[in-house]
């Protein structure tokens, strides 16, 4: 129908007939003259309607916001004194000729370039409006461009795109799963896959060597802005490989996706080992863009007469960390501590305690701080062990070393936002050498990464070895995200039943959830490895977006719902008498 997008037109069209399709983005009526701003998804362009072409302009005359419409008309240069430079059409504009309404649009719920002041709620009820925003359209550009490009670098790197059932078993990633009943077997479900994971792994049993997929995950888990019940990763498995062979692939695609999408150009990725990023950050995922570190202070604090410190730094299970701001003494006020303490206090923190440095020279009378009277036989050691200056604030996190961990992690990238300390815009690393297991409040070890990753341990020893043992196993972070992770696999089928043992995971349990696994590793598996981008994460970072639900067509809400189709939704009794469901405590539904 349309020979051009409106937003496409520019100066070389002048003089040229064309007929647009799309929305009345704004209708003016200027005392005789009537101006439509015409709006497809390659932008905006100002058509004019003048009294001459009577037909024509009676129609502009009707037409009202989000009507779609097919206009011909004659590209022509605006007048010099009404030009905008704010668009990329703004030095022309159309004459409109003939007008074609194609549809009638009811009043939209809300402008689209007035969306601001809009709720998120009544967005998403109505998101195919929402969608129209130029920004929402150029995030899922972008967002395909991202994939074609993964796709392209896969392809050339001779990785062969193979789709895996959505309809399966468990598989477990740590999250809780959907449940899909079967109709064909009463009392039986399906659960939708968590992530591809062990049909990657048979796909390595077959021989297929070099495997990826642009994979739809379902985790039902607690939603945050960067997390999803249905979302997509970018997954990637290969025969024969080590940890380099992985990490250069995923690597290699990273840093090829920053320069040809973004620009920037990457150095080989630092790596940091996960011991190091949680003595130094206190997280798994640290963001390297903000320049402070966690110092241990238990030694010092063994034997002073506070036990707020004494108690934790005696503890094997204790933490005690300074947290110091160069010039944060300065900088911040009694009101602005007290309102730290309280953020810490979400992360299960009984207290921050603090120490202004205001004057070295004079020893322990030059620090102001509630708690200097309590440690000051240590107070100057303490000082020079964090490297403090005139004018720092030095905090301190003393507790449950999990406690610590999560409220001075969170403390410091709170204060790296506060006071704008970021020193760069992008900052990539590998963090890597975890754990195998995590030990459980009640005794019971998880698996770090997942139940399937290689321990650093030959499988005689990993009886002996399992509490300490490492996994071979790598995350991609950046900015504070984990962006993507995966590990070296078992292949070795003892090695496999030992894991499950030691995850309380008992012979019978496995066989009967794992017993394919467990028999395709007999069948001749090959070492094998891959790794999984969260492809929803990498263009909500690479856009600036606030949530992933900004860089995802039709997403849920924080309570797992689609309010724009009201999924979930009641279903009729009929469908459940054929799935052999039976409802309690709700009301069975009528029909
Ligand atoms: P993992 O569980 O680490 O590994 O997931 C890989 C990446 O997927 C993204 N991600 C999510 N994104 C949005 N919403 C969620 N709920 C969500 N959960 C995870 C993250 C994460 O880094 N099978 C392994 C990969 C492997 O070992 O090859 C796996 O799924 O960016
Ligand atoms: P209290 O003795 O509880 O009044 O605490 C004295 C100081 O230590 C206050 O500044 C508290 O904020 C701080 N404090 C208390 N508990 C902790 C803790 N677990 N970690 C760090 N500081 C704490």
């Amino acid at each position: 129908m349309r020979t051009h997008y409106c937003g496409d037109l520019r100066e070389q069209h002048i003089g040229e007939t064309v007929t647009l399709c799309g929305w009345v983005h704004r209708r003016r009526d200027h005392g005789g003259v009537i101006f439509l701003d015409m709006r497809d998804r390659a932008g905006i362009v100002q058509v004019v309607f003048d009294p001459d072409t009577q037909e024509a302009f009676a129609l502009a005359d009707k037409v009202r916001s989000e009507y779609v419409l097919k206009i011909t008309g004659r590209v022509r240069m605006r007048d010099e004194a009404v030009r905008n430079s704010k668009i990329p059409t703004g030095s022309i504009e159309v004459l409109g000729k003939q007008i074609e309404i194609l549809n009638q649009a009811d009043t939209p719920p809300f402008p689209v370039d007035e969306y601001a002041n809009v709720g998120e709620e009544v967005r998403l009820r109505h998101r195919y409006v929402d969608l129209r925003r130029p920004e929402m359209i150029e995030r899922f550009r972008f967002r395909s461009k991202v994939t074609s490009l993964m796709r392209r670098y896969l392809d050339e790197q001779g990785f062969l795109d193979v789709e895996t059932p959505i309809l399966t078993r468990a598989t477990p990633e740590g999250a809780r799963d959907y449940l899909v009943p079967s109709r064909t077997h009463p009392g039986q479900f399906f659960a939708l896959p968590q992530s591809p994971q062990l049909f990657k792994q048979l796909l390595m049993v077959a021989g297929f060597d070099r495997y990826y997929q642009v994979a739809k995950c379902f985790r039902d888990e607690d939603l945050r802005a960067d997390r999803q019940p249905e979302f997509t990763q970018i997954d990637l498995e290969m025969s024969f490989v080590n940890e380099e062979d992985v990490m250069g692939v995923a690597e290699g695609m990273f840093r090829t996706l920053f320069k040809e999408l973004m620009g920037v150009e990457f150095a080989p990725l630092q790596r940091m080992t996960y011991a190091d990023a949680m003595r130094d950050y206190a997280s798994d995922k640290p963001d390297l863009r903000i320049p402070l570190k966690l110092v241990d202070v238990a030694d010092l604090m063994q034997n002073v007469d506070f036990k707020v410190f004494a108690e934790p730094a005696k503890d094997p299970k204790g933490r005690l960390v300074a947290l110091r701001l160069p010039k944060g003494g300065e900088q911040l006020s009694r009101s602005q501590i007290d309102d730290y303490t309280k953020f810490v206090g979400i992360y299960g923190a009984k207290g921050l305690a603090w120490i202004k440095v205001n004057d070295l020279a004079q020893g322990v009378a030059g620090l102001q701080s509630p708690i200097v009277k309590f440690i000051e036989p240590i107070a100057l050691d303490l000082m020079k062990r964090v490297g403090a200056e005139n004018g720092d604030i030095v905090f301190f996190g003393a507790g449950k070393a999990k406690i610590v961990n999560d409220s001075m992690g969170a403390l410091r990238i709170k204060l790296g936002h506060d006071l704008k300390l970021f020193t760069q815009q992008w900052a990539p690393l590998w963090v890597v050498d975890f754990p195998m297991f995590e030990e459980g409040d009640d005794g019971s070890w998880a698996a770090c990464h997942h139940p399937f990753t290689q321990p650093k341990v030959p499988v005689e020893q990993f009886a002996a070895q399992k509490a300490t043992a490492t996994a071979r196993a790598y995350d991609l972070v950046l900015n504070g995200t984990e962006l993507g992770g995966g590990s070296i696999r078992i292949h070795d089928p003892r090695m496999q039943k030992a894991v499950f043992d030691t995850l309380g995971i008992s012979d019978e349990e496995a066989q009967e959830k794992f017993g394919f696994l467990l028999d395709a590793l007999r069948f001749g598996a090959p070492p094998h490895g891959g790794l999984a981008f969260g492809l929803d994460r990498l263009v909500m970072l690479m856009t600036g977006a606030d949530s992933i639900r900004d860089v995802i067509a039709f997403p849920k809400t924080q309570t797992a719902a689609c309010l724009m189709t009201a999924a979930p939704g009641d279903v009729d009794a009929k469908q459940l008498r054929e799935l052999g469901i039976r409802l309690r405590e709700k009301e069975q539904p009528k029909g």
